[in-house]
């Protein structure tokens, strides 16, 4: 049997996969380097390279130096890259079916080995190298240059995680954004259109305008926030999503009280572009940067470390001794090294931010037997999806090496829904874990409830526990770790390290100390301001942080004097305010705010800003328009009525009344230095101010 190929197209594409192949590898090569390394005549060299620039593939300079066999530099476009990647996987289907002929011609059976894109990941071996999507650094070089005239989208902070998880192989086996058809299969049933598991949709989000600017095939440049070119994406796919159907599908309801589901309908942009990813560098990272690794760093560290089994522990919470006594456990269990993962990119609004946590894990690093435990970062966006977030998380880790993976109760849970219920049962990502570990390609490690056993001073799972009546069984839930924190209360030694400890105390401290925002919102006349101002002479009076008043009109005249009443303009006034607010509270200030803010959803998103850092403090002024409007202090009511004022809120534009505010203020007969006073107690029933 002859094992020679005899399709003149294959033995084409060959030619031209090895001639891309050596470009990307050494691009300034003389061209006799270049054909003897080909594997053909300087002549024959010549055409291919001439058919491969017509074709897009490639692009031709003219290097100055001396040497006059050296007159020409080549180097991959972003087509060239991804036609790379494909004739690559061509070659290799071709090769292993060459070796499999061979086997049977030699042995009479067939060789057993799976193409590589079919194999399942437990027949990878986990230490083995896994592909990226970045081209060389040579090639990295030029591609930027070029990519410099090429249309260009500024990716969002969570754009940004992706894209980082995409190139370097977390995100295997994406080669890009989902393609709509891709994305249909995810949604529906988590799978891609080849009909690999995968479930979370990895979109890239536009506005309209932006994606209507595109033609199909187009190449875009990808840059992050300071305008560096990370990549280029060649737009197969835009197409506007329905989102409502997403939510429902991956997210389990359409809810804005999920947070990914809050960010689908509320930050992201109306449409999705799908296609081939080309990346020509990482984003870059200034914090802990040692402690960062892709996929092929840490596959690498496991080979050097001689670590066969690996079990990862996802977190984006501090560790305190439940969590180490439980991966304690799970290593234990599997016969494996420990690698705590925690999540650096983006978690649940609201979490303790990651330089603070880092510091802890860090701390808690030293309480493991030396050099069977490590920990890398991860900058990962989560969408707190669950089930479907448990088995992404597997397959990331999968990526990463790991052989085992820690799922615990509610792994990745968003919290109650709009009617107070969990989104997800609490062994719910388990089930779903468990039906798919084969193809995830690792071993589950499923755990429940750990508590703390007075009698026995040691943690056990909750449900093996045989003697519970006779026992003292403790818990600090995350809720009352916060309130201990916020309130300065004990912390004892049971629960956590001191040096966690002292870390949380330091980021923080006692509400009392804190900063925080008080958000007035009402319709214009309805007091807001006066009873703002009240409350900042009150404040400091009392004096220990600085109090800072942002009013609506005077916003209006100092940050947002270009701004009119439009919907977008008032959105942008408020996420001003926000931002301000979001400092002040950062640093440890009070912030008044007091405009009309009559959209909820940008009132919220204002809270998730501040809450970051923060209490949000929402105070409706709930006077009522036909007050307002009999008031009418300014004059505005009567000019609005007449039509002299546009989109005026209450009359010719909405208002959404909030719906759980933290305090509610009637106006209509109680003196403004009561209302100012119901503030001051709401701060001290909240522990922001001492009493
Ligand atoms: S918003 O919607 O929150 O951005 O509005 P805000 O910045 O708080 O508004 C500040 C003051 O602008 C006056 N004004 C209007 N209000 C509502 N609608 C329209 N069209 C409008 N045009 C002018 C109004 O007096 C607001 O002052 P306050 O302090 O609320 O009375």
């Amino acid at each position: 049997m002859s094992l020679q190929t005899t399709n003149p197209k294959s033995d084409e594409e060959d030619l031209l996969f090895r001639l891309l192949r050596q470009l990307d590898v050494a691009p300034e090569a003389s061209q006799r380097a270049t054909a003897a390394a080909v594997g053909i005549s300087l002549g024959r060299l010549n055409a291919q390279l001439r058919a491969a620039a017509d074709a897009g593939l490639i692009t031709i300079s003219d290097r100055a130096g001396p040497d006059k066999r050296q007159r020409f530099a080549y180097s991959l476009t972003a087509r060239g890259a991804v036609e790379k990647v494909r004739l690559t996987d061509q070659f290799l289907a071709r090769k292993l079916a060459e070796y499999d002929a061979l086997h049977a011609e030699l042995t009479g059976s067939a060789s057993g080995l799976v193409p590589i894109k079919h194999r399942t990941h437990p027949m990878q071996n986990n230490l083995a190298p896994i592909p990226e999507l970045y081209v060389s650094y040579e090639s990295a070089q030029k591609l930027k240059v070029e990519a410099g005239d090429l249309v260009s989208w500024d990716l969002t902070p969570r754009q940004i995680c992706d894209l980082e998880l995409l190139m370097n192989g977390g995100f295997n086996p994406l080669k890009g954004f989902l393609t709509e058809e891709d994305y249909d299969g995810v949604v529906e049933n988590m799978r891609l259109a080849d009909g690999s598991l995968w479930p979370m949709p990895i979109t890239l989000d536009v506005n309209e305008d932006f994606a209507a600017s595109l033609e199909a095939g187009q190449d875009i440049a990808l840059r992050d926030q300071e305008g560096v070119i990370l990549a280029t994406m060649t737009v197969t796919d835009n197409w506007v999503p329905n989102k409502a159907r997403e939510a429902e599908k991956v997210f389990g309801a359409d809810d804005d009280a999920h947070p990914a589901v809050n960010y689908l309908h509320n930050h992201a942009g109306k449409v999705y572009l799908g296609g081939p990813v080309t990346g020509i560098q990482q984003p870059v990272h200034y914090d802990f940067r040692a402690r960062r690794d892709t996929p092929n760093e840490l596959r690498a560290y496991f080979r050097k470390m001689g670590w066969r089994k690996v079990v990862a522990f996802q977190t984006r919470n501090p560790l305190h001794r439940a969590h180490q006594e439980l991966t304690f456990r799970a290593a234990k269990e599997a016969q494996a090294n420990l690698l705590i993962h925690p999540v650096v990119g983006m978690t649940k609004p609201g979490d303790v931010d990651h330089f603070t946590r880092v510091r802890c894990y860090e701390a808690v690093l030293d309480k493991y037997p030396q050099s069977t435990t490590s920990m890398s970062l991860l900058n990962l966006a989560m969408r707190m999806a669950g089930p479907r977030e448990a088995v992404w998380h597997g397959l990331i880790r999968a990526n990463h090496g790991c052989t085992h993976f820690i799922v615990g109760r509610d792994h990745a849970g968003p919290g109650k829904n709009s009617a107070g219920e969990d989104f997800y049962g609490p062994y719910d990502a388990q089930d779903l874990f468990r039906a798919h570990q084969e193809e995830i390609g690792i071993e589950m490690v499923d755990f429940k409830h750990m508590v703390w056993v007075q009698e026995r001073a040691q943690y056990e799972p909750m449900d093996e526990i045989q003697d519970k009546d006779d026992v003292t069984i403790l818990n600090i839930s995350g809720t009352e770790l916060r309130r201990r924190l916020a309130e300065g209360l004990e912390i004892p030694e049971w629960f956590s390290f001191p040096e966690v400890v002292t870390e949380l105390r330091k980021t923080k401290p006692p509400r009392a100390q804190q900063g925080f925002t008080v958000f007035f919102t009402g319709f214009s006349g309805s007091g807001k301001s006066t009873i703002a101002n009240a409350l900042m002479v009150k404040l400091m009076e009392m004096g220990g942080r600085p109090v800072t008043l942002l009013d609506g009109d005077i916003v209006r005249k100092n940050l947002s004097s270009e701004l009119g009443f439009s919907k977008e303009h008032r959105d942008l006034n408020i996420r001003r305010i926000g931002y301000v607010a979001s400092e002040i509270t950062k640093n440890g200030g009070i912030a008044i705010c007091a405009p009309i803010a009559p959209y909820a959803t940008t009132r919220r998103a204002v809270r998730e800003d501040i809450e970051a850092f923060g209490a949000f403090v929402e105070v409706h002024v709930a006077t009522s328009i036909e007050e307002c409007e009999r008031r009418d202090r300014k004059g505005l009511y009567k000019l609005a009525r007449e039509g002299k004022i546009k989109e005026f809120t209450g009359i010719s534009d909405p208002y959404d009344v909030p719906v759980d505010p933290e305090l509610s203020l009637e106006t209509e007969g109680t003196d403004v230095d009561n209302c100012a006073h119901q503030v001051i107690l709401k701060l001290e029933s909240m522990g922001l101010i001492s009493g």
